[in-house]
């Protein structure tokens, strides 16, 4: 499968961070990996492996739209350690995923926080009702819950979150 190649413009608000950049162009294979393993562990009941090229038609098409894909890497082996797909246009999250090794480590918040720098001052996403892990992790950022709705792959209930930008 061709990959989309990613963007080499300079991000703004984006900071310097050693263990934060831009996806490269050979990065999409270790990205399914950790997304189909990380996702696997949430809903052990569902099948990520099989969603491996919905995946990347869905990061294409958001690359697309102006999205873009920031990946943090681990602190000693600066293996690739999650992602986060956001378009600073619209303040959209549509992705955002740690490998297992790396949960609670702070990963997260490393992505969490670069999409917010580089928004347009909200960040909006959906997650699953039951993704208690997730939410959490979205309240503690800072976000609230600003309405319901339905995933359109899966039928389940959903919440839609945002973030806003201190004033
Ligand atoms: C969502 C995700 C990015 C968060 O990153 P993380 O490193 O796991 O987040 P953290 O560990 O920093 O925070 C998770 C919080 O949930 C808590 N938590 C863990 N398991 C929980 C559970 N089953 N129910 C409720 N809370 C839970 C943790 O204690 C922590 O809260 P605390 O800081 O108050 O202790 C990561 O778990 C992930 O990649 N999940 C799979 C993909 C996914 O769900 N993406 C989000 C889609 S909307």
């Amino acid at each position: 499968m061709n990959y989309i190649e990613p963007s080499r413009e300079p991000l703004p608000g984006l900071g310097a961070s050693p263990r934060l950049r831009r996806r490269a162009q050979g990065d999409i294979p270790e990205m399914l990996d950790l997304w189909v393993a990380s996702w696997g562990a949430v809903y052990p009941d569902i099948d990520f492996n099989a969603r491996r090229d919905w995946l990347i038609e869905q990061i294409t098409a958001l690359e697309t739209g102006g999205a873009v894909t920031l990946c943090v890497l681990a602190k000693e082996s600066q293996a690739l350690a999650g992602f986060v797909v956001i378009n600073p246009d619209s303040g959209w999250l549509d992705q955002i995923c740690v490998g297992l090794p790396y949960k609670g480590d702070g990963c997260a918040e490393i992505l969490m926080a670069a999409a917010c720098a580089v928004s347009p001052g909200v960040v909006r996403l959906d997650v699953n009702a039951d993704n208690m892990r997730a939410i959490r992790f979205y309240e503690r950022f800072g976000f609230a819950q600003t309405g319901r709705g339905e995933n359109t792959l899966s039928g389940r209930a959903t919440i839609q979150m945002e973030w806003r930008a201190p004033e």
